[in-house]
């Protein structure tokens, strides 16, 4: 079960405020690069690959054969249909792949949403290609200082109480070193967001159904945050050329 239900409406929302734009996800590319060593042809699966974002720059990036698993009809609809990207229904615990058929695994803010995170490890485990590597982006409990490097964050603290209780570093490699992986390198890869403030606060209800840690907010919480925006959004109106929103997530690479 899925923290959050990703039906029509969540799926449409996520379409609408969640994408990080291509041209804020430089890092990732040169990040992504670096450990999944790609060359043309080669396939990698997209497990929970909500809208596609990442299966799309991928693909535009790489020229890779993209194989993005699903479990949400909502959300799998979202998924650009396009040569090069192969869309499946699927969750991590039941892969509708072949054994040793992928030679590597993406899997971008979807592991605190995976029931039997220990079964989904067998599952990838299942699927790559001996030495293909498992590419993990998420918000690990305890590694970031959540204020500062997740611009969320910021205006809605009482998130982070959802971040916690996702699983840490620590836990997820265990899971993964069960299923016979090691870990093989975590860093922290920026992001940046260029919508305004002004346009962030415009956006704030939409953005509270698209993601799982505003969902938990009490209403109070919620409103609190966005008079908190507010007033940061009219003070960035004062600035002449505001800083986009760089915020940081972890890449933690598993062989
Ligand atoms: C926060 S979204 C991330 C989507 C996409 N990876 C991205 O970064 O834009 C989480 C996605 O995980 C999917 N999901 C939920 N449970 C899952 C599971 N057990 N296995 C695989 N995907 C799952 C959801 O349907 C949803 O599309």
């Amino acid at each position: 079960m899925a923290r959050i239900t990703y039906d029509d409406e969540t799926a449409a929302a996520f379409k609408a405020v969640r994408e990080i734009p291509r041209d804020g996800l430089g890092h990732w590319r040169e990040a992504i690069r670096r450990h999944l060593n790609p060359m043309p042809g080669m396939t990698v699966t997209d497990i929970g690959a909500g809208t596609g974002v990442f299966a799309a720059a991928f693909s535009d990036w790489f020229g890779l054969r993209i194989l993005a698993v699903e479990p949400s009809a909502a959300m799998r609809a979202q998924i650009p249909r396009r040569a090069g990207i192969r869309v499946l229904e699927g969750d991590a615990g039941a892969l509708p792949l072949p054994d040793g058929s992928a030679d590597g695994a993406w899997l971008s803010t979807v592991i605190h949403h995976i029931p039997d995170l220990e079964a989904a490890a067998r599952e990838i485990r299942r699927v790559l290609r001996p030495g293909a590597p498992v590419l993990i982006r998420q918000g690990f409990p305890g590694r970031a200082d959540w204020p500062s490097t997740w611009w969320v964050h910021r205006w809605f603290p009482e998130t982070t109480r959802t971040v916690e209780t996702w699983p840490t570093v620590e836990q997820t490699c265990q899971a993964f070193a069960a299923a016979g992986f090691s870990r093989d390198s975590l860093e922290q890869i920026p992001e940046t967001y260029r919508t305004s403030l002004a346009e962030f606060l415009a956006q704030a209800d939409t953005f509270r159904r698209a993601d799982s840690t505003m969902r938990t907010l009490t209403e109070e919480e919620f409103l609190r945050g966005k008079e908190r925006l507010r007033r940061a959004a009219q003070a960035a109106e004062k600035t002449p050329s505001p800083e986009p929103r760089t915020s940081r997530l972890d890449l933690l690479v598993l062989r």
